[in-house]
């Protein structure tokens, strides 16, 4: 090989070890915030039974809030950071025999945990995908609704999180993000890192590619929001 096609090849082999250390960066800044929001720590499994307990239904009055989304039967949706499987078991009567939930979770025990609740339920139309905090291992196009409860905010790599899960919605499906409200004080008993406001929720998500469909405020602890994907512009 000549000088000049040896120089060519050492500078496509720096480019690519560089577009692949650039995206594989973190998107959190050093000081462990995402847009000026401090990103939460992950809850532990060994929290577990915190989710199952049975205060959550007073709470999170859980049946309204699924009122509030368009599933129908038969549709595939995503419970995103399921933890013991609370909102996958009540999607999984909602979607019925024919549709199916996805379970996803990126702590081998919460999926474990899923499991066996679902086991001891009875239902079968939940499978369970073990995801890292970049890479939720969903198909791209592929997801009628991913249903975030009290998750987002501890995303350790919220960026190609929101990336991959614009990709797997189908074109009309829908991504409903709860979360505790940081204003006011209807959650003031959650620590503050894992609340979130709208204005900061709006900040992340609408610039990631999503527009927002509808927020509902009748949830007793949470905001939830409905996002799409974002129309393309006309060009003029
Ligand atoms: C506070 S728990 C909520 C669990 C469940 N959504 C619920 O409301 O019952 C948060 C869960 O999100 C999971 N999690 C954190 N980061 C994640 C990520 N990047 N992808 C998927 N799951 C994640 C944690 O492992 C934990 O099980």
């Amino acid at each position: 090989m000549t000088v000049p096609a040896l120089c060519a090849l050492a500078l496509l082999v720096v480019a690519s070890d560089l577009a692949s250390a650039q995206a594989k960066q973190p998107t959190l800044s050093s000081d462990g915030t995402f847009k000026g929001r401090k990103v939460a720590d992950v809850m532990s499994f060994r929290g577990a039974p915190w989710l199952e307990r049975a205060t959550r239904p007073d709470e999170e009055n859980p049946r309204l809030m699924l009122d509030q989304l368009p599933i129908k039967e038969g549709d595939t949706v995503v419970d995103m950071g399921c933890g013991s499987g609370y909102y996958a078991r009540l999607l999984s009567l909602r979607v019925g025999p024919t549709g199916k939930v996805l379970c996803v979770d990126i702590q081998p025990e919460m999926i474990a945990l899923a499991k066996q609740t679902a086991k001891d339920a009875g239902l079968k139309n939940i499978e369970f995908v073990l995801s890292t905090p970049d890479d939720p291992k969903l198909q791209p196009g592929s997801i009628d609704l991913i249903l975030l409860v009290d998750v987002y905010h501890e995303f350790a790599d919220p960026q190609p999180m929101l990336d991959a899960m614009l990709e797997s919605l189908s074109p009309e499906g829908v991504a409903a993000l709860a979360e505790y409200r940081l204003e006011g004080e209807t959650a003031a008993w959650i620590k503050i890192d894992h609340r979130m406001s709208i204005d900061q929720v709006e900040m992340e998500w609408l610039p990631a590619g999503f527009e927002l469909i509808r927020r509902f405020d009748g949830l007793p602890t949470q905001h939830l929001f409905l996002f799409g994907r974002a129309k393309p512009t006309n060009p003029q």
